[in-house]
């Protein structure tokens, strides 16, 4: 639960992105407390993944800015955002096919590492060729730390991912490729996570089964904006939810009280869609 006392983790202020006429994203503002679970809801073409973009640092604002942690990060490239400990996964799934389990997870963790690393352009890579060269064992020691490190995270997913440790990525079922982009956003340690529709595609046992993960990534303590369609889910793990509509924030509250807010239905049925997620679900 958020408390009212204390600064944001991550903080948006009237962040907008236009399209040519279009007005993707349209003055929002968004508070995230540490711990907090807030989800974001609309119907198709409400914004919700361009917003992800702008926070995630994939996309410019054309007006507004984020914070997080009380520094502007507003502009900033996705990478340097990773290593603050901005993780997401995307909506269409995003993994290397030809790499296996194992190394598409390692490059979260390595993501992590070059955060602490100097970032002087050529003398960082210098530093890391000579340390290499002068200290293999060392080297060899840090990468079987993070194969271990990678192990332990898949094990979260039971015996989807673990047993296929070696397979390269596009052996995987569509299921197991989104579980290893989540994995790999796990590998960053990340203190935010941005999860775009984990569940888009996933039969109901795969939903079950990720919906549990993240609510043990929520009592842990971990930070997470969530977009996803199926309302259920929302309801259950959720703090706060925001519904978007056209680019603005339409409402905001307790899932109940979002649910049967007037202003969200007519959202809903002004697209036709009585249920976004429903009809993914039988298109996809
Ligand atoms: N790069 C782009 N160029 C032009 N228009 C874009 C671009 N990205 C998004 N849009 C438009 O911005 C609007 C918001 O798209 P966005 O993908 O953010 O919606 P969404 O809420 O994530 O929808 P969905 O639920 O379908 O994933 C849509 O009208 C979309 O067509
Ligand atoms: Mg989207």
């Amino acid at each position: 639960m958020a408390i009212a006392q204390a600064a944001p983790l991550l903080s948006v202020r009237g962040l907008t992105r236009r399209f040519g006429g279009l007005t993707a994203v349209d003055a929002i503002d968004l508070d995230l407390a540490k711990g907090e679970l807030v989800s974001i809801i609309g119907p198709n073409g409400a914004g919700k993944t361009t917003l992800f973009n702008l926070v995630t640092g994939l996309d410019r604002p054309d007006a507004g800015n984020v914070s997080f942690e009380g520094q502007d990060v507003t502009g900033l490239s996705p990478e340097t955002l990773a290593a603050e400990g901005i993780a997401r996964t995307f909506q269409l799934g995003r993994v290397f096919g030809n790499l296996s389990v194992m190394d598409n997870v390692l490059i979260g963790a390595h993501t992590r590492l070059r955060a602490v690393k100097p970032a002087v352009p050529l003398i960082g890579p210098l530093l890391e060729l000579g340390l290499a060269l002068l200290r293999p064992a060392n080297v060899k020691a840090e990468e079987e730390r993070l194969r271990e490190e990678v192990k332990v995270i898949l094990s979260r997913f039971g015996e989807r991912l673990l047993p296929r440790i070696e397979q390269p990525a596009y052996s995987l079922s569509y299921a197991n490729r989104r579980r290893v982009e989540i994995a790999r956003a796990l590998a960053l340690k990340p203190r935010l996570l941005l999860l775009d529709e984990p569940t888009a595609g996933m039969n109901p046992t795969e939903t079950a089964e990720m919906q549990a993960l993240v609510a043990e990534l929520k009592a842990e303590g971990l930070t997470i904006l969530l977009i996803e369609h199926k309302l259920e889910m929302v309801m259950r793990l959720s703090d706060r939810v925001i519904v978007m509509d056209e680019g603005k924030k339409i409402a905001e509250g307790a899932g109940e009280q979002v649910r049967t807010d007037p202003k969200v239905i007519e959202a809903y049925l002004g697209h036709g869609l009585s249920g976004a997620a429903d009809q993914r679900e039988s298109a996809a």
